[in-house]
């Protein structure tokens, strides 16, 4: 089934772990994929093992907390496939994030976080959303976390705001044909989790989830895929956990 031939799509933070997944999915299903990333090395090196399989990606640098970079990365869509059908905003601060409480972090390093974390979907969005208009349809996936249901300081905070941003653009976006939905992932084995979480944390972690493993990338990939075709053509506003259980609500 490749149910993105002809189309293309953005995938933001898709030089490693679960932004590279989806990247590949959406290659293997026939979408000319667009690797951006603020890391060109492995970017890059994502972008050309994708087309050393067969399918087509460029990579394209970004930096999704600033909106001249948006721009610049919207154009580049459009010059080299002809216009923008899909986005995903899985960039975020995450691998190498300091830890820090709400009431102590330093202001700067909260508001550089927060540009990112929260304020890229944004950015990201209100640079391609007239590029997706002109061609009367398009969809956009968030990558949140179940960190937004959940005490994680400013890092679930973001994701709170990436929910609300899925919502209330569902709404300023829905008249465009344009659709916005969110995953929210559990705890998935990544470089970056590796990074940021001790191996006895995560083992904790695993033994409370009702699945009692951590997620892969590619347990992620079939909601992405789902919400970003037409087979979820009126599924808008809405955040999927994908995460073995965590949230359960009663
Ligand atoms: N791994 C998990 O357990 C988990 C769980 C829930 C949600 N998430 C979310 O999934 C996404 C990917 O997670 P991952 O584990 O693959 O992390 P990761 O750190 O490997 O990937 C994040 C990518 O974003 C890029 N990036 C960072 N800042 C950027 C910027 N300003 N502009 C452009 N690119 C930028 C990084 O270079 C990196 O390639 C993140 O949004 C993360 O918050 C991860």
């Amino acid at each position: 089934m490749a149910r993105f031939t002809g189309r293309s799509a953005i995938v933001t933070g898709a030089a490693r772990g679960i932004g590279a997944a989806y990247a590949r999915a959406l290659a293997a299903e026939g979408a000319a994929v667009v690797v951006a990333d603020q890391n060109t090395e492995d970017g890059s090196a994502v972008a050309a093992k994708i087309v050393a399989d067969g399918g087509t990606a460029k990579f394209s640098p970004v930096d999704v907390s600033d909106p001249e970079s948006a721009a610049a990365l919207a154009d580049f869509v459009v010059a080299e496939f002809g216009g923008i059908d899909h986005l995903v905003n899985n960039a975020a601060i995450y691998g190498d994030m300091k830890l820090n409480l709400l009431l102590t972090v330093p202001w700067d390093y909260y508001r550089k976080f927060m540009s990112v974390n929260m304020d890229g979907a944004l950015i990201m969005t209100r640079a391609v959303w007239p590029h997706m208009s002109a061609r009367g349809s398009g969809s956009i996936v968030n990558q949140s976390s179940t960190a937004a249901w959940l005490y994680s300081s400013f890092y679930g905070l973001a994701k709170a705001g990436v929910n609300g941003l899925t919502q209330q653009l569902a709404a300023e976006l829905g008249g465009s044909g344009i659709r916005i939905n969110a995953i929210a992932p559990g705890p998935i084995d990544t470089e970056a989790t590796k990074a940021v979480t001790p191996a006895a944390i995560v083992d904790e972690i695993v033994a409370r989830l009702p699945l009692k493993r951590m997620g892969t990338p590619a347990d992620l990939v079939g909601a992405c895929l789902y919400l970003l075709s037409d087979e979820a053509s009126w599924v808008t506003g809405q955040i999927f956990n994908i995460d073995g259980g965590q949230i359960i609500r009663s």
